[in-house]
């Protein structure tokens, strides 16, 4: 049986780019993984249905539909899977206009049953710079005091992840001018 590592963090932290970085390294090494995105899959039913002109758009949407793509995405994500190992990129709360929204709740935990679960972390003001440089998505415009408070939230919801699943949790700080020592930390739970 593959492993299931979901990797998570707040919008802007750099997740896809420790993922991509650790990916590289690992195809070098003869380690295969398949790396999902699961806000992809979420969309692809979202832009079919017209409910979202962006992937941006989708946390704005209503509790109710955010769920339903949510559902749709971790059976779509766990039946190409199979026995692969499989990084997820995906979040573990969405800041929604009416709270935080679980991003791993019990039917999609059901279906990814995964082994580790990832939080890429750094500091609040670097996350807002990075946000701020990043012209290619419409970013939550909020101050350094608010993203604190997002990842404190993540580390709460993923210590009830671990009681659910038995998943490890484990911390990854990508800071700025230090990329490479965020991926060799989570190559090291990858191997
Ligand atoms: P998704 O596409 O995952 O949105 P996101 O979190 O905004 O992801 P990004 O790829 O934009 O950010 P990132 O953290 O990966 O940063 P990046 O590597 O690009 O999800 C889209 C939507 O799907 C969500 O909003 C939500 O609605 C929905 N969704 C997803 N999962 C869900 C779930 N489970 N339940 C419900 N809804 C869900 O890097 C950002 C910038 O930082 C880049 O410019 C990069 O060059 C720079 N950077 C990265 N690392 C460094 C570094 N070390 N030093 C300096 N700069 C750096």
């Amino acid at each position: 049986m593959g492993k299931k590592v979901v990797v998570t963090g707040v919008p802007g932290v750099g997740k896809t780019t420790v993922i991509n970085g650790a990916m590289e390294r690992l195809a070098a090494e003869g380690v295969e993984y398949t790396a999902v995105n699961f806000g992809t899959f979420m969309f692809e039913v979202a832009k079919k249905e017209n409910l979202a002109a962006d992937r941006d758009e989708m946390r704005k949407l209503e509790k109710d539909v955010q769920k339903r793509l949510q559902q749709a995405a971790a059976s779509g994500i766990a039946a190409m899977s199979g026995d692969a190992n499989v990084i997820i990129d995906t979040h573990s709360s969405v800041k929604t206009p009416a709270g935080f929204l679980a991003g791993l709740p019990e039917w999609v935990l059901r279906e990814l049953m995964p082994d580790i679960v990832v939080l890429v972390e750094t500091d609040p003001d670097q996350i807002l710079m990075r946000r701020l440089g990043d012209a290619s998505r419409t970013r939550d415009m909020e101050g350094h005091r608010a993203i604190a408070e997002h990842q404190e939230f993540n580390r709460a919801v993923s210590a009830a992840y671990a009681m659910y699943t038995g998943c490890t949790i484990k911390i990854v700080r990508n800071e700025n001018f230090l990329l490479e020592q965020g991926i060799d930390d989570l190559v090291s739970v990858l191997r």
